[in-house]
């Protein structure tokens, strides 16, 4: 395969916002009595608002009505976005700016691929909005990963075939979504959890054009 398209999930891969996540769910756990830990919000990432609230309810084994549901998870993104707001372009992890402007000399378009509704804001806080040519966002998605909604999204608005596309992802779920749209998955993280990613490195600072291109052959 050519790469032609690199898209990149934003949490965990570009900026860790899992710490502004935990802490967020903390205030909203210690309200409603759930002894919530940071291995629990392990099993957040790459998971919608509202999919995250119902599994933080489960480990409380509590019931609410939707509209309770709803109230608490503004409430939660209330207290994320306090963490949010105050995000500076410094947070950006190592080796993503790099690898990105390798990737744009390249030639190679680049797209976010991302279940947060918060996208716009972090992207705006982190003044890396004008680096990707496509943005695709919680916003705008109705399936969430391992859907592959969000990529196959991405891909449309680059103008590439999935075929093309090669797919960073932090999250189980959002490896699946990447091998879903017919697409390679390089997993950020760990080779024991993200299994069935194509390539696994701990971070885009052990990431090249030229270790892309050589992944791009098999
Ligand atoms: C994902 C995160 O990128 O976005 C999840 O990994 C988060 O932890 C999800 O729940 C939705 O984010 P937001 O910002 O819309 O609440
Ligand atoms: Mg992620």
């Amino acid at each position: 395969m050519i790469v032609k398209g690199c898209i990149f999930d934003l949490d965990g891969v570009i900026v860790d916002t899992a710490k502004y996540h935990y802490l967020a769910w903390k205030k909203l756990t210690s309200i409603l009595n759930i002894n919530f830990t940071k291995e629990d919000n392990e099993r957040l990432k790459g998971v919608s608002r509202m999919a995250s609230l119902d599994i933080i309810l489960e480990i409380g084994n509590v019931v609410y009505d939707d509209k309770m549901k709803e109230e608490y998870a503004d409430l939660k993104n209330k207290w994320y976005l306090d963490y949010i707001n105050r995000m500076t372009p410094e947070e950006i992890l190592p080796g993503s700016l790099e690898f990105i402007s390798e990737l744009k000399n390249a030639g190679i378009k680049v797209a976010i691929g991302s279940a947060s509704r918060n996208t716009p804001l972090i992207l705006e806080r982190l003044a890396i909005r004008n680096l990707f040519d496509a943005v695709a966002d919680g916003n705008i998605i109705i399936k969430a990963k391992p859907d592959p909604e969000v990529f196959i999204t991405a891909a449309k608005m680059l103008g590439v075939s999935p075929a093309d596309c090669v797919v960073f992802e932090d999250a189980v779920a959002g490896v699946e979504a990447a091998l879903n749209a017919g697409m390679r998955c390089v997993g950020i993280g760990s080779e024991k959890i993200l299994t069935t990613a194509h390539y696994v490195i701990a971070g885009l600072d052990k990431m090249s054009l030229k270790k892309l291109k050589l992944l791009a052959k098999f």
